[in-house]
């Protein structure tokens, strides 16, 4: 089964990392995407030691025209993880000025979007960001649940992505109806 991960900018970009590592160790095939912002929080080689593939970052990547369409046309099942309010709230907006954006807009929901937010107490709970994750779940995206708890920002509270053994559950019980 071939998973899209991508990666936006967020302090959850280690755990994501670990689901990625189990979902390889499993013998999906990943092939991850990042934002400017995620590499401040996970290197390139990091990424691509893991999963033994290029990242790709770029709508305009030398010698990778359709990436845009392509990654999301080739994927089983897409995961934005960790997913932060900026590319929450753009993808609710439609805005496609990167990689996620355009291949968000290529997608039509026939195959999963799942969306694993990870944010501050106060992003999360803010009203764009609740309007967009509704806006996104009734676009037909799952949108995983936060859980609560102390957040890298010293609050306690809402906002702090789930463990990344409970998002590789649900892939395995995906994987299970196909
Ligand atoms: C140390 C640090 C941690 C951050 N963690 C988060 C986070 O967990 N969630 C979030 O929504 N934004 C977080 N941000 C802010 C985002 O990185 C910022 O909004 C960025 O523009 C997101 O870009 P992207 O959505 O294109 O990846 C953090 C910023 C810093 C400096």
């Amino acid at each position: 089964m071939k998973i899209l991960f991508q990666f936006t900018g967020s302090i959850a970009a280690f755990k994501a990392c670990q689901l990625v590592s189990s979902l390889v160790k499993a013998d999906y095939s990943v092939q991850t995407v990042a934002t400017k912002s995620a590499f401040e929080f996970v290197g390139r080689a990091t990424l691509e030691g893991l999963t033994n593939r290029a990242v790709a970052s770029e709508v305009y990547e030398p010698g990778h025209p359709m990436d845009h369409i392509s990654l999301a046309r080739e994927a089983d099942l897409i995961l934005l993880c960790p997913a932060t309010a900026n590319s929450i709230n753009k993808l609710a907006a439609g805005i496609a000025d990167d990689l996620i954006g355009t291949l968000f807009l290529a997608n039509n929901f026939k195959k999963p979007y799942w969306v694993v937010p990870a944010m501050n107490t106060q992003m999360y709970e803010h009203p764009a960001t609740q309007e967009s994750l509704k806006k996104l779940s009734h676009w037909g995206a799952r949108i995983f649940d936060t859980q609560d708890g102390r957040l890298a920002c010293g609050e306690v509270g809402s906002g702090k992505m789930v463990e990344p053994d409970e998002v590789f559950k649900e892939i395995e019980k995906f994987k299970g109806t196909r």
